[in-house]
């Protein structure tokens, strides 16, 4: 394995009620409260109710920060910024995906620093010597792990650029994780964060080193645990243990355990990311697309662990098959997943209409070093193109 420092400073309250019976306490050193959310899924699911009253009777200063849209941009991050440092918050308090999770942790992030934060923490990796403001998150989403990583992925509108750096500093301090409070999402978002979940994890897998690893074997065992949960939990969005399964892997397969002694390729990732810059798509659909054809340019570079994926995960027979025969039945399968999620498959059903415009946004993606082949613009674009329709 490569060398490595682990570290996570989240705690996570994981459970059914862990609201009611834990937030109390972990905001009572805290007088003002930034209470951020999305655009009305809390209010209608009743959460917000519940979050609101424990605020009100522990007789807190609460601040609404409402309508973090999918996708946060940088102009919302600045609106909570001015709402921290006016009304000097110590607490932001984020109920909701990872969208509004990512807020959170980039107002943390630019309302503690003094300078040029997008500049310094966002358009390059930059050093985070001080102590963003703290963050506790109330997770209603799986599939991105924001609640125990340090990553705030935002969109910034005039760049037209969307990143995020996984900054340990910015983690939030506490998770509550109630899996009964994922029910309520729509179909289609609860089926891509689990394969969002599973692209995370095929990102560390599918790098170097190879040898035998325990981060691999990790990956295997928790990509088993989606694929099956996630068959479970789309038959039967009601069945708690497939939620709750789905919900704690989403965290593991983004809380940096994985990673460990790996490199990671982020080329799929970076690619969605651009693709939602420039056409606001969803972030797990677009994954879901891209990566059964991202695969097939790749597998050649590194056939015999694209093998091992079909055989370990998908525990498809060697039957005698060569490398190269498993090795694309596995992405086969992988794809195969993706539709019986009823996830889209072209970047057309995902609501992308401009084929022409896929050049500039190939152009803008960024190269990830961990990959097992170094792909420039023009692979990006051929790719882009295939999952057009
Ligand atoms: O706006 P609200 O009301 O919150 O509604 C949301 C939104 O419309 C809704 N929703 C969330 N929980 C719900 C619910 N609706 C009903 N009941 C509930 N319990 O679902 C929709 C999507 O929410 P969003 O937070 O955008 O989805 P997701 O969790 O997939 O987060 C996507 C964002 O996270 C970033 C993505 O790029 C994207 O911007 N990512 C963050 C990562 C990280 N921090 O580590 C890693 C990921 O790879 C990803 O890049
Ligand atoms: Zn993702």
């Amino acid at each position: 394995m490569n060398n490595f420092i682990y570290e996570n400073k989240t705690k996570v309250f994981f459970g059914r009620g862990c609201v009611r019976e834990f937030l109390a306490c972990l905001i009572k050193d805290f007088d003002t409260v930034l209470l951020a959310y999305g655009q009305g899924s809390v209010k209608k699911n009743g959460i917000y109710d519940e979050v609101l009253n424990i605020l009100m009777k522990e007789g807190k200063n609460v601040v609404e920060f409402p309508g973090i849209m999918p996708n946060p941009t940088y102009q919302k991050v600045l609106e909570g910024v001015r709402l921290v440092r006016s009304k000097k918050v110590k607490m932001i308090l984020g109920i909701g995906g990872g969208s509004v999770m990512d807020c959170c942790k980039g107002v943390a992030l630019a309302a503690g620093y003094d300078g040029d934060a997008w500049g310094n923490f966002w358009d390059r990796r930059g050093i985070v010597d001080f102590d963003p403001v703290s963050v506790g998150v109330i997770v209603t989403a799986g599939g991105t792990g924001s609640e125990c990583n340090g990553a705030a992925v935002i969109t910034n509108e005039v760049q037209k650029v969307k990143i995020g750096y996984d900054y340990p500093k910015c983690n939030p301090v506490f998770a509550l994780m109630d899996p009964a409070y994922t029910f309520s999402l729509p179909k289609l978002q609860m089926a891509s964060g689990a394969f969002d979940s599973l692209s995370h994890i095929m990102e560390t897998y599918f790098s170097e080193p190879d040898e035998q690893n325990v981060s691999d074997e990790l990956a295997e065992a928790l990509m088993r645990s989606i694929i099956k949960n996630a068959r479970i939990a789309v038959e039967n969005p009601g069945d708690y243990t497939a939620r709750s399964n789905l919900l704690w892997a989403s965290t593991l397969s983004e809380n940096r355990l994985i990673k460990m002694g790996k490199k990671c390729d982020f080329t799929c990732h970076l690619m969605a990311h651009q693709l939602g810059a420039y056409t606001n798509c969803n972030h797990s659909c677009a994954v879901a697309v891209l990566q059964p054809v991202y695969y097939r340019h790749i597998y050649k570079d590194s056939v015999e662990k694209f093998a091992r994926f079909a055989e370990n995960v998908w525990h498809i027979p060697k039957d005698g098959h060569s490398e190269e025969q498993m090795a694309r039945a596995g992405i086969d399968a992988l794809e195969g997943f993706a539709a019986e999620l009823g996830l889209p498959g072209t970047l057309k059903a995902l609501g992308v209409t401009d084929k022409d415009g896929l050049k500039q946004i190939a152009a803008s993606c960024h190269y990830s070093p961990g990959g097992y082949r170094k792909l420039g613009s023009d692979e990006m674009l051929e790719i882009f193109q295939e999952c057009f329709d």
